[in-house]
This record gives C-alpha cells, structure tokens and sequence, in this order.
C-alpha cells in the first residue's frame, strides 16, 4: 500500500512483537502512531514510546479511539479482539488490517524492497505470505544499495535533465544510460561528488557516451558461485564479452537483452586473438555501451584480466572489477579438499603448469618442498612432467594429488593418485580440460570429505580393476 501518511494517525492495537513489526514500518512514514494496549511486552516497541511519533494508549480497546483515524491495525495474539477491531473500523468506513488475516483485513501491508524513494511492494493477496516474502528476497538481492542514493541524485538533477534535453526519447536514453553506467558504477561506490561531475559532464555532451567496461569473474561454472556483484553486472550489460570457461547456466543470468560475443580461448585454439578482444571492448564501451567481460574463475587468476585493464587504462575508458571465485577454491570445496587443513599444508601456492617442457621459468625445488599444497592450473597437456619434476626435485613420490575436471558442474569428476603415478594417469586417465591438480597430503582427504557428484575414483584401484 502506497500512502501519505504523513501527520495522519494510525491506530496500532497490540503490545507485541506483531504490533513492534508494524509500527517499525510506520515510524519511517511520518504517521502518529497511537498504539492501544495495557501492556507493552515487546522491548523494541516500549522503546520507542514517548519518542514522537509513537504514543501509548495503555488501556482496553474502544470505538471512540477511532475518531479521527486514517488507518487501523488490529495487531493481538487474541482474534476475538482482532475481530472486534476490524468490526468498528467496518462500520466506520475505515480501512483496517487484521495481521495474518486476509480475509479480516480491509488492506494487506505488502512485503517491501526498500530503496526509498523507490520501494517495491510485493504481495500475494494473503493467500501465500511466505512466497511473497520469498520473491522479496529475490529482489533484494538483485537490487544494488545504492538504488535509492542514484534515484536521489537524479531527482536533483532533473529539471536540469528536462531543460538540456527536452525531447522525451533522448532523455530517456540518456536515464537509461546513466542507470547502467559509470554514474551509477561511481554511486555505489560511495564517490557522490564525482558521480555529479560525470552528470554534468554527460550533459554537456551527451553524445559522449556513458560507455564502461565491468571485469567479472564468473567463477568455476556453477551459477550459485556467482557473487551478488557479478550477478547485477550481468543484468545491467549492455554487451557480454566471454570466456570459453564460462558456462551456460551463468550466461543464462544475463539481461535478455545484452548482446553475448564469445571470445573463446582454449590452449590449442585461439578462436580470437588477444588483441581482438581488447579492441572489442573499447569499440563497444566508447559507443557508450555497457561492456562486461565476463571471464572464467577470477579475472586476476591467470585470467589475463590486468592485461585488459591496461589497455582500458591507457584508451581512459572508465573500469571496475568484481572478482570471481577462482577454481582452486571451488575445486578445493567441491571435491572436499580443505586446501590448508591444519596439520597438512601450511602454504598454497597457485601454479601456471602451462609448461610443457625445456625451461618453464617455475622454481622445481621450492615447487618440490614439504608441508604445501601445490594447485596447478593449466595442467592437463603437462601432467607427467609436473610429476617427474617434483619427485626429482626431492618431493615424496607418495603425495597424494587429486585432479578435479569440470570443478564444481554437474558432470564434475575426481581422480586420486600419487605423485609418481601421474605419469600413468596422463597416458590412461583420459583426463580432460578444464581440469585442476591438487598436489599435497590434503588431497588424499577428499576420500573422506567428498560430498559432491560421484565419490572421487583412485588410481590403484582402477589400475587393479584394469
Ligand atoms: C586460463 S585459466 C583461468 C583460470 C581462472 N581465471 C580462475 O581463476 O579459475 C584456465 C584453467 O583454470 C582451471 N579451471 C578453470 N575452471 C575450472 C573448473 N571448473 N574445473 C577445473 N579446473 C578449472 C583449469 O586448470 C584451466 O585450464
């Protein structure tokens, strides 16, 4: 219910923490709240008596605490009385809402999203409040904070929006450019007097464009890893850049409307070169769009992501990050490897083991020393040699690895074996990628731990079955 309820009395009747929900909502829309109970038994409530606007009424309920009433709420655990209530209020022409009781209730407080000054309302009818509060959350979440702030800036902004721009389908674009872009990127961030000068400046020239670019992280594949920020980028885009890694359910979150370019690489086909991306962005951001770059894991993880920043940087296109759950940790969760469980590891170190062979540049010996876990990315096409290399620079031959494919997907799949049988594996595991090696004692407790998809398969024993 949208109301001015400003110097208008609502009448609350009940002590309790049903009343206390209802006049916390209350006390935010400028009515004076006269809450009728002989007793307060709700801490919060009892607090805020005496403090304008909530007055207390302490005695029974009667009729002529109804004169000059806008609103009513009958808020006790006792439904004779609730009744009652909502019985005068009928006969009054009052509106007046029995809490819980549609069918009582002349109004349904709805569940809200508040981002005043926009509030969303949600509501079943009363016929399935746990839904409807359900729905909220989802809306919750998909709203960012900082909505309210921006809608404030822009309500200052907007006679000088309506003058520069008179004619009704530019200013629109021109809100709709400003909601999705830099303006909005700088209010979240807190940064209000910088977010008013690129107002004005995008004013001054509208033409200029709002065009930024979000470097995302999409995490390992499944869409429950995505962060709240992650999740808003992709629903504001105007253009989605994307890796190969990135799955399908994630894409699949993205505002309908965003143009998806897949700029897929893998190690042996670059479907399109570096280069190519990087003009790809600024192309799309300086004709003032919305670019994400969405990539796989963690844009900062052997991601390439810095490199893209710099271009950015240097071209002065405008740039966030929000960063992305980088697969040794959602391998790590997913196959049930606690990466630095006490006692075991205490040190991780991420490892490029796009090496293959002759000088890789990697430290073998500090790579080979005890009490660490080793996660090797890239590791597929050189895992014989990460094994033969630790076990000859002094690492035990007995270590236990776990290399996890398609971590944390549906079809995720883990393989445990010794250092020295990785040689073995690579010739007749058919491992493919992506895929992660876990070296180090913690690797052998996702025998124990596992939890998700099917349990891990270990080496010796499919060598024996074999
Ligand atoms: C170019 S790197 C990108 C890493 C990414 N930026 C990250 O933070 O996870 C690609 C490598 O990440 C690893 N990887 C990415 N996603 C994976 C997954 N779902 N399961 C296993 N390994 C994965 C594989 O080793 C793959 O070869």
């Amino acid at each position: 219910m949208f109301a001015d309820l400003r110097g208008r009395r609502v009448l609350v009747v009940g002590g309790g923490e049903v009343a206390e929900r209802k006049v916390r909502l209350l006390r935010e829309t400028g009515a004076q709240v006269e809450v009728v109970a002989r007793e307060i038994m709700a801490a919060d409530l009892a607090g805020w008596i005496g403090s304008a606007p909530v007055a207390w009424l302490a005695r029974e309920f009667d009729e002529s605490q109804l004169d000059g009433v806008t609103l009513v709420i009958a808020a006790t655990s006792d439904a004779e009385l609730n009744e009652r209530v909502a019985a005068a209020a009928r006969s009054r022409a009052l509106l007046c809402n029995v809490v819980d009781d549609a069918e009582r209730s002349g109004f349904i407080v709805p569940a809200i999203v508040d981002r005043s000054p926009l509030v969303i309302a949600i509501s079943s009818g009363g016929v399935a409040p746990v839904l409807a509060r359900l729905v909220r959350e989802r809306i919750e979440t998909a709203l960012d904070e900082s909505l309210g702030a921006l809608a404030r800036l822009l309500e200052a902004w907007r006679g000088r929006i309506r003058q520069a721009l008179p004619d009704l389908g530019e200013r629109r674009r021109f809100y709709a450019g400003v909601l999705r872009g830099r303006v909005a990127g700088l209010v979240r961030r807190q940064r209000d007097e910088e977010a008013g000068r690129e107002l004005a400046r995008l004013l001054a020239s509208p033409s200029a464009g709002a065009g930024s670019v979000v470097l995302v992280g999409a995490g390992p594949g499944d869409p429950a890893l995505l962060t709240l920020g992650a999740l808003r980028a992709l629903q504001e885009a105007d253009v989605i850049l994307h890796d190969r890694l990135v799955s399908d359910d994630v894409l699949a979150l993205a505002r309908r409307d965003a143009t998806r370019i897949p700029v897929g690489k893998s190690a042996r086909a670059h479907s399109v070169p570096q280069e190519r991306i990087h003009e790809l962005m600024l192309e799309h951001a300086r004709a003032g769009r919305r670019v994400v770059r969405l990539k796989g894991g963690d844009p900062f993880v052997f991601g390439r992501g810095g490199e893209e920043l710099e271009v950015l940087a240097r071209h002065g296109i405008p740039f966030e990050v929000v960063p992305g759950i980088t697969a040794a940790l959602a391998c790590g969760a997913y196959a049930g490897v606690p990466l630095t469980h006490r006692g075991y590891a205490q040190s991780l170190r991420l490892v490029t083991a796009h090496c293959g062979g002759g000088d890789d540049g990697l430290d073998w010996a500090s790579l080979a020393a005890p009490n660490q876990t080793l996660v090797l990315y890239m590791g597929v096409a050189s895992l014989a040699t990460v094994g033969r290399r630790l076990v000859g620079h002094g690492r035990d031959p007995s270590t236990p690895v776990a290399i996890v494919e398609r971590g944390s997907r549906a079809d995720q799949r883990v393989t445990l074996a010794r250092l020295d049988e990785l040689e073995d594996v690579a010739r007749g595991g058919d491992i493919r990628s992506p895929a992660l090696v876990i070296v180090g004692e913690v690797a052998a407790l996702a025998e124990a731990l596992h939890w998700y998809g099917e349990p891990p398969r270990q080496w010796q024993a499919l060598r024996r079955v074999a």
